[in-house]
């Protein structure tokens, strides 16, 4: 439990304002270890596509300037930051696809999917504070595209494993608004 005096002493403002986000910032192993997972119900493929490009596309929405226009709207979009958070980790875990324990295995699959971890953390305060400062937003966005790209170029299969793809934002591209 050795995190918990630091949690204390760096972030007491951000706990006493924002409420406990223990989870967010427990490291993966800490996390494993203590809910004993080992194992995931659901590829990593369809991981991916569920929650990694899934939260990826209300985050890079903002940085177009696509703006939330409600409470709903930052809601959906402080949800999908924490997705971000989350999927770093997830990703981490092999499931039920055909190479996620060697993805899994290797370092630099595991440096990635922390950045995308770590580049969900950066942009929850963003989130937290519904900013509409479309530069920082797209800052994010950017680091993300980076980070998704250099993953997919080092390991994604050039015919995907299972045939789980994601639909491109058919609404982004023309234009639409991601919100409703
Ligand atoms: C740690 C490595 C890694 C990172 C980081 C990563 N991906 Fe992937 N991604 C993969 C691999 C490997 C596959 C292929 C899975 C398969 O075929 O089983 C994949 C598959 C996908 C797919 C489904 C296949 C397709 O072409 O439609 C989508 C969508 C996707 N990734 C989006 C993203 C987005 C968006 C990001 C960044 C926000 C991202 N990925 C970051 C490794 C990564």
């Amino acid at each position: 439990m050795k995190r918990i005096p630091s949690l204390f002493t760096a972030s007491v403002a951000a706990l006493v304002l924002a409420g406990c986000n223990q989870a967010a910032e427990a490291p993966a192993e800490e996390a494993a270890a203590s809910t004993g997972l080992q194992s995931l119900p659901i590829s990593i493929n369809a991981s991916m596509v569920g929650i990694t490009d899934q939260s990826a596309d209300f985050i890079w929405a903002v940085g177009n300037g696509d703006l939330p226009r409600d409470d709903h709207d930052w809601d959906q979009v402080r949800g999908a930051v924490y997705d971000m958070i989350l999927t770093g980790q997830i990703i981490k875990i092999p499931g039920t696809g055909e190479f996620d324990a060697q993805w899994a295995a290797n370092s630099d699959w595991q440096g990635y999917a922390d950045e995308l971890t770590q580049i969900g953390q950066d942009a929850l305060p963003l989130a937290e504070a519904k900013s509409e400062d479309v530069a920082a937003w797209r800052a994010i966005g950017d680091r993300l595209v980076e980070n998704c790209l250099a993953c997919h170029e080092l390991f994604k299969p050039e015919v995907p494993s299972q045939g789980i793809l994601h639909e491109d934002t058919e609404r982004e591209s023309r234009g639409i608004s991601i919100f409703d």
